[in-house]
């Protein structure tokens, strides 16, 4: 299984046609999972996104002593543990390429009553976990890191504190993750935001049963709640409907409804950025499943100009940049982004990712230290590397639809950590992917 998607053949030209159906949202996924296993009762989920990722953290709580059951594909049942029940893991919890998973489990670990060590693989190895250690030691959490990197060695403790916490970058895994210990801490945990982030932890909190204060800039929450187990239905992910958002959008004859995806306001960047380029896009059959907005996308070819992208959109948008930037080299015009430094601590550096990658397809595209400036052109074909990063190979199958010759994309095998059947529904409407 490993060699399979080790290389991606994708050919050029073609259209997207059709309707599909992306996997589950990998953010609302994991926290599905960390507070089912809290909460009093059972949480039963369904459109669960079985990717590597969501799985790492479903079997750090089933390590934790959680039973979790699978009946069916996407349906999760999860027996709530209640917020005392968890149990020390038998051997260190291995969390993949997963930074979601470490930092939010970072938070809600360091308030047990065990020990703990976190490790993740080469990328997750390299990725910055100070920006949540440094908070919650402040909260009296004690971590063990490798110069701010993983492996984490939580030691566990009773008397958390809560912080009032402005965090100096707009950050949703660390807000989720403060939050996760403040449920823990004594008194009251407030985090304020430079700039609006995803915010599915405070919505499943809510349904949880538990109390949130929401203002324009920060969220808060005293400690010593309960979670009370509650029905989860996972809207298709945004992030995952991205990378077909922008093959339609470049590709001429181009007409997709993607159904079910979340269109939660804090994720929907991409749409926002797209629409002002020009993309024929519509949402219809708006509705909310269980507190988060859902809707069916349908989007039709148009030709693209560029725009400024407002700084307010990076963190809107903030996963779906490399897609965003094939969506640019196909523009009329020169696309500057910055702001978006953040794009260098993801699961590659993205930015140089996809300035090399871009370039190797002869186009004019130049990193800056935050962001990028990419001259819209004609694309070749090539071998570009997507540094194992998940997101970069399926922007760059996507740049095909557009590309002049074939384009082979290295080091593939991370989509399955997001995206298991990308290759099968992205061939099932029309790119030559094998
Ligand atoms: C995520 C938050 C974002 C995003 C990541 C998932 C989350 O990270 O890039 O893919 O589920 O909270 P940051 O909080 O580092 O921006």
């Amino acid at each position: 299984m490993k060699n399979e998607m080790e290389k991606l053949r994708v050919q050029p030209g073609g259209a997207l046609v059709g309707r599909i159906r992306v996997p589950g949202d990998k953010s609302i996924s994991h926290r599905s999972i960390m507070l089912g296993s809290l909460a009093e009762g059972i949480t039963e989920v369904s459109g669960f996104l079985e990717g590597e990722d969501s799985l790492a953290t479903l079997n750090a709580f089933r390590a934790m002593g959680v039973r979790i059951e699978r009946p069916a594909e996407g349906a999760v049942v999860i027996h709530g543990v209640g917020m005392r029940g968890l149990a020390q893991p038998a051997a260190p919890l291995d969390l993949g390429n997963s930074g979601t998973s470490m930092r939010l489990l970072a938070g809600l670990l360091s308030a047990q009553s065990f020990a703990v060590t976190l490790t993740g693989d080469a990328s997750l190895s390299k990725r910055p976990m100070r920006r949540v250690t440094t908070p919650l030691a402040a909260m009296g959490a004690v971590i063990e890191d490798a110069e701010g990197m993983p492996p984490l060695i939580i030691h566990g403790v009773q008397n958390l504190t809560g912080i009032h916490y402005a965090m100096p970058v707009a950050s949703a895994q660390v807000k989720s993750s403060l939050l996760l210990a403040g449920l823990y801490a004594r008194g009251r945990t407030r985090i304020i935001e430079p700039a609006p982030t995803r915010d599915h932890t405070e919505r499943m909190l809510s349904g949880f049963g538990y109390e949130i204060v929401r203002d324009e800039d920060s969220v808060s929450l005293a400690g010593g709640g309960r979670l009370m187990a509650m029905n989860i239905d996972v809207p298709g992910d945004i992030s995952s409907a991205a990378f077909f958002l922008v093959g339609a959008a470049i590709a001429p004859g181009s007409d997709l409804m993607i159904e079910h995806v979340g269109v939660n306001p804090t994720r929907m960047g991409v749409i926002t950025i797209l629409k002002a380029m020009g993309a024929d896009i519509a949402l219809c059959n708006k509705h909310e499943v269980g507190g988060e907005p859902v809707a069916d996308i349908r989007i039709k070819y148009s030709p693209l100009h560029v725009i400024n992208i407002p700084k307010n959109q990076v963190p809107l948008a903030i996963d779906e940049f490399p897609a965003l930037f094939v969506a640019a080299a196909c523009a009329e015009g020169t696309t500057v982004l910055t702001g978006a430094e953040e794009l260098r601590v993801k699961e590659s550096d993205r930015i140089r990712a996809m300035a090399e990658g871009l370039a190797v397809l002869g186009v004019d595209a130049q990193p800056q230290q935050d962001g990028i400036i990419i001259k819209g052109g004609a694309y070749q074909g090539g071998i570009v590397d997507s540094l194992g990063d998940h997101r970069i190979a399926m922007s760059f199958a996507m740049a095909a639809l557009r590309a002049k010759s074939e384009i082979n994309i290295k080091e593939c095998e991370n989509i399955r950590t997001s995206f298991p059947n990308f290759i099968s529904l992205a061939g099932s409407v029309g790119l030559g992917v094998e």
